[in-house]
């Protein structure tokens, strides 16, 4: 009886709201509603032979066309394992392809427990507008069967 009451204990102490991250929508693992892509261009670049730093590493940036359904000031576009290339002091560039200008970026950071790059504006989407977001990255080509990874083998001695 008494392990019983300790495991109960130790769930308590677990639970209690000082712990919980708060209800931040960077917080959440589901996406808000408030955008919508309708397509992306991404180039990756990898380089096949290692870096200065002994590091095989890939290149690439990507623009990603959304529409805005419900007028919002921050953007969350999952990222995961990237440095990002600073464009004007932000981790992403924003523009509008609409009739309106883009809102000007307030901060960017990588909300790294939910794999999210945020964005916030200093205003608001506008509803049923087009923006197009833009980013710059390098990745590590790692050999560890993830995500955009790197695979060697050799050929009568010579290493592919
Ligand atoms: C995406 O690529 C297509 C084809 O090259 C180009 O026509 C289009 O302008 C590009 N869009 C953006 C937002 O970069
Ligand atoms: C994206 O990277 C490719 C390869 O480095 C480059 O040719 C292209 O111009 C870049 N796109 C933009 C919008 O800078
Ligand atoms: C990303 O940045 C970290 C911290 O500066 C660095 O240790 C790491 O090597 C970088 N990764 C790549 C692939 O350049």
């Amino acid at each position: 009886m008494a392990s019983v009451a300790t495991i109960v204990g130790l769930w308590t102490v677990q639970l209690l709201p000082s712990t919980e991250p708060t209800a931040e929508p960077w917080n959440e693992y589901r996406l808000p509603d408030t955008l919508v892509p309708d397509y992306y261009n991404i180039t990756l670049w990898p380089r096949l032979q290692p870096n200065d730093h002994g590091l095989f590493v890939f290149t690439g940036n990507s623009s990603v066309v959304f529409k805005c359904l419900k007028e919002t000031n921050f953007i969350l576009i999952h990222s995961n394992k990237l440095n990002l290339t600073s464009i004007d002091g932000y981790l992403a560039k924003l523009s509008s392809l609409g009739s309106s200008v883009a809102p000007s970026i307030q901060k960017t950071w990588m909300q790294e427990t939910t794999q999210y790059l945020v964005i916030e504006l200093n205003s608001i989407l506008k509803a049923g507008e087009l923006y197009e977001l833009y980013t710059e990255f390098v990745g590590e080509l790692a050999d560890d069967l993830a995500g955009f990874y790197r695979s060697e083998y050799d050929e009568n001695g010579e290493k592919k």
